[in-house]
């Protein structure tokens, strides 16, 4: 056994040992009053058994030999001197022999404390940096079998008391100070106590980190072909450890890759960081999906991060085709949009159209004579002249002649004379529809009744639309029935004089549409000259 294994010894002594100890120390210090025992490390191994023998030795009394009956205080076994306790007049040099070997020890018993629970020659130090595992373990690895009760002490406090107590955290600064382990053990009906102290100094962070470079270990970058990019890497790490990039290939490098000079600064908190950049010019197809790694070397190991170009929108829709996907769906909706203001403006032309074009015709099978019942004012005055004329001229060119409808026109299509209220009854329940040509003196004349009685057939037995013409701009709707203000706005016609007239009109669309569905071609013939409202009287 040589000096260089001692602070092994110790390390062993400090953490759990579970295999017996010998001393090997040359010097040795006691505390008074605890048990103590010194024991032979054998050097080589023993082949044939040979007597063991104990010495003291003293200047006063030289060289004596120790037996079990020379003190109750000495155990002898073998390769073992055990003290129960130890004194302080056992200070002095012992010796032990076997066959021709012999070892020889100076054992120095130190004053128990009188003030603390521990003895201050008899610590052992340890330094711990702050944040780093501090651990006691309280075990003894000789008295183990016959310790029964153990205490942790810190500065003299108890912290612990159980069979093993111990100590496990991150070191922090107010952890600082004496652990003691105090073993309480039984031996021959007396009960003893052996400590061990260590004094824990708690310093700071001694910066030597495992260096991390910053970010995911693998980074995908965009980029587009032509363009330059830098790519920075940048790392927590230690004074001496430094950044570096691999971008050889093993057909050259390319000349487009540049790599920067290490930046490195050091933190407030005395950390290190640094960063290095790789810049890459004009990115061509070569650059792509090649490992650009970033390493930091250190004596903690490296750590290594790749770097991979990639062209802009791989795996998400290209700049491009997102652009033109926007225009196309900008395109689409504006179309939908104008179709549908188309469809909101040419409504009835597009129903007039579908009506056409399916050759719907909803009076084949009501069994009525007439499409419309025209309703007007009677009587030929310079008043209401140009109302009896569009009602028995303009209506019947455009709609009989010009669409093919069957109008029924009193004045034109019913004889004078007979019951004219129930033939009127009779016509209206044989018509459609019943235009009402609407002017501010039409209430006030007889015609009321063909409104009434049509208003009776459309509102109470559903039977006949009604479509009213505003001949001449009619301000006030209260003289008409309240019934007839109710009326669909759509089912208002205005009559625009000469804006109305044209085949083609607005009015005529609209009144079409009103009209019933039907297929019958018109009697086109000699007319096919615009209307033209005349104002004439028979
Ligand atoms: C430990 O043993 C010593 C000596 O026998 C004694 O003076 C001391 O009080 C004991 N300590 C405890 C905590 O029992
Ligand atoms: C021990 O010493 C004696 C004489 O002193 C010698 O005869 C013997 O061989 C020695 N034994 C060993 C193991 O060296
Ligand atoms: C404990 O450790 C500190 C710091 O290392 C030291 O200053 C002090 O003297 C030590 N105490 C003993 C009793 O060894
Ligand atoms: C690289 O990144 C580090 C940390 O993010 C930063 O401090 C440094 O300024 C960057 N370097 C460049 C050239 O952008
Ligand atoms: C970077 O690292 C990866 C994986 O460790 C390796 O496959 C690649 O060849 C390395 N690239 C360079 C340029 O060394
Ligand atoms: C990039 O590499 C992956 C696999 O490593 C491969 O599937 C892919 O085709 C490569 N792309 C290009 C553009 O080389």
């Amino acid at each position: 056994m040589h000096l260089g294994q001692l602070p092994l010894t110790l390390l062993v002594l400090m953490l759990r040992g579970t295999s017996e100890t010998c001393t090997s120390r040359p010097h040795i210090n006691a505390v008074e009053g605890e048990p103590f025992f010194l024991k032979y490390c054998p050097l080589s191994p023993v082949h044939e058994p040979s007597t063991t023998k104990w010495f003291k030795a003293s200047e006063s009394d030289g060289k004596v030999e120790l037996r079990s009956s020379s003190s109750p205080r000495i155990t002898l076994h073998d390769y073992v001197l055990e003290f129960w306790p130890v004194e302080l007049d056992d200070s002095g040099s012992y010796v032990f022999q076997r066959g021709n070997d012999t070892h020889d020890w100076k054992m120095n018993v130190i004053r128990r404390s009188k003030h603390s629970c521990f003895t201050e020659r008899q610590v052992t130090s340890k330094t711990v940096e702050v944040g780093k595992a501090l651990q006691v373990d309280c075990s003894h690895s000789y008295y183990q079998d016959l310790v029964h009760r153990t205490a942790l002490y810190k500065n003299c406090e108890k912290i612990e008391n159980n069979k093993n107590p111990s100590l496990k955290k991150n070191a922090e600064f107010k952890d600082q100070g004496y652990y003691t382990c105090m073993f309480f053990l039984h031996h021959n009906g007396k009960l003893f106590n052996v400590t061990s102290t260590y004094n824990i100094t708690i310093v700071e962070d001694r910066s030597t980190i495992i260096p991390a470079i910053l970010g995911p270990k693998i980074e995908h970058v965009e980029v587009e072909l032509g363009t330059d990019v830098q790519l920075n890497c940048s790392a927590w790490l230690n004074e001496k450890d430094y950044i570096y990039w691999s971008f050889h290939r093993k057909d050259g490098q390319d000349p487009n890759e540049h790599e920067g000079e290490e930046i490195k600064i050091r933190t407030s908190e005395g950390k290190w960081h640094a960063s290095r950049i790789l810049r890459i010019e004009n990115i061509n197809k070569k650059n792509l999906n090649f490992s650009y790694n970033c390493t930091v070397s250190s004596d903690k190991g490296p750590d290594t991060k790749r770097f991979i170009l990639l062209t802009k929108g791989r795996g998400d829709i290209p700049g491009h085709v997102f652009t033109r996907g926007m225009v196309t769906a900008l395109v689409i909706s504006g179309g939908i949009l104008c179709l549908v203001i188309a469809g909101v403006i040419y409504r009835i032309d597009l129903a007039l159209f579908y009506r056409h074009f399916t050759g719907r015709d909803e009076t084949l099978t009501d069994g009525k004579t007439y499409d419309a019942f025209v309703s007007y004012l009677k009587g030929c005055g310079p008043a209401h002249g140009e109302e009896r004329a569009f009602a028995v001229e303009v209506l019947p060119r455009v709609l009989e002649e010009h669409f093919g409808y069957k109008l029924c026109i009193f004045e034109r299509d019913v004889a004078p004379g007979g019951a004219v209220v129930d033939e009127i009854h009779s016509l209206i329940e044989q018509s459609r529809r019943l235009i009402i040509v609407l002017s501010t003196s039409y209430m006030l004349n007889e015609v009321r009744y063909e409104l009434e009685s049509g208003l009776h057939e459309a509102l109470v037995e559903r039977k006949i639309k009604i479509i009213l013409i505003e001949f001449t701009p009619v301000s006030d709707f209260t003289f008409l029935p309240q019934s007839l203000q109710l009326l669909k706005s759509h089912r208002v016609l205005k009559w625009k004089a000469d804006k109305s007239l044209p085949y083609n009109s607005r009015f005529w669309k609209n009144l079409l549409y009103l009209m019933p569905a039907k297929t019958v071609q018109p009697r086109r013939g000699e007319c096919e000259a615009e209307p033209v409202l005349a104002g004439s009287c028979p």
